[in-house]
């Protein structure tokens, strides 16, 4: 596998956790990788660029359940201009929640997107507590799956690969509870004002 394009497509690209899931790949990837990062106005551009590449690996968080609209919107675009030959596809998922399963629905919306429009469709990594995970002593489990994700596209050999941290839903949900609360309260913010719809218009 020649020419790697890593997108990432998380609405807060510059500062997100699919911004460090891209540089630990990166790192792994060599000098056979671009990276990219989709913002409102380079849908098309990075469409185009698709031509330069062998395999294009869509890095993204899952919001409600499946692709967030910025991806949603470059496919759209992608779509109405694909390359020839067509290059293989990669997704590499990671979602709030303990369970990398969650990514699962997310997954297959590129899958069958790839499948509706000929492009082969090869690995996928699923991270569960992608918020969490780099930041814990558990951090060397997700790189190892980077590690084995990126073995599996320059190898071209197609693999369903998963992780998350070895905790516990009701220890993870306990661990999630005290580190939001104590997030809140360094900006002033209350758990009560976090439950509510106003922590939009804070923000
Ligand atoms: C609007 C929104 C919707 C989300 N929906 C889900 C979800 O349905 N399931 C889940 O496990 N995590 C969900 N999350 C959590 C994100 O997937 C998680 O925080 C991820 O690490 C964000 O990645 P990013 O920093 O690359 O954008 C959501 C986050 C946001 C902001």
């Amino acid at each position: 596998m020649d020419r790697i394009m890593v997108i990432n497509s998380s609405p807060r690209a510059p500062v997100s956790n699919s911004l460090k899931y891209s540089q630990i790949f990166l790192k792994y990837a060599g000098a056979r990788r671009q990276y990219f990062r989709l913002n409102r106005k380079n849908h098309r551009r990075l469409a185009e660029k698709t031509r330069d590449f062998d395999h294009i690996l869509l890095v993204f968080p899952l919001y409600a359940d499946g692709i967030p609209v910025t991806l949603l919107n470059f496919l759209k675009i992608w779509e109405e201009n694909l390359p020839c030959p067509r290059p293989s596809v990669s997704v590499m998922a990671n979602c709030g929640f303990l369970e990398p399963r969650q990514n699962d629905t997310a997954v297959d919306m590129v899958r069958l997107f790839c499948e509706k429009n000929g492009l082969p469709f090869a690995s996928s990594l699923k991270i569960g507590g992608g918020e969490a995970i780099l930041s814990t002593p558990f951090s060397f489990m997700a790189r190892r799956r980077i590690k084995k994700l990126c073995r599996a596209i320059l190898r071209q050999k197609p693999a369903r690969i998963q992780v998350t941290m070895p905790l516990s839903p009701r220890l993870f949900a306990k661990a999630a509870d005290s580190y939001w609360t104590a997030y809140g309260q360094k900006y002033g913010t209350s758990k009560e004002q976090m439950r509510t719809m106003d922590i939009e218009k804070q923000s």
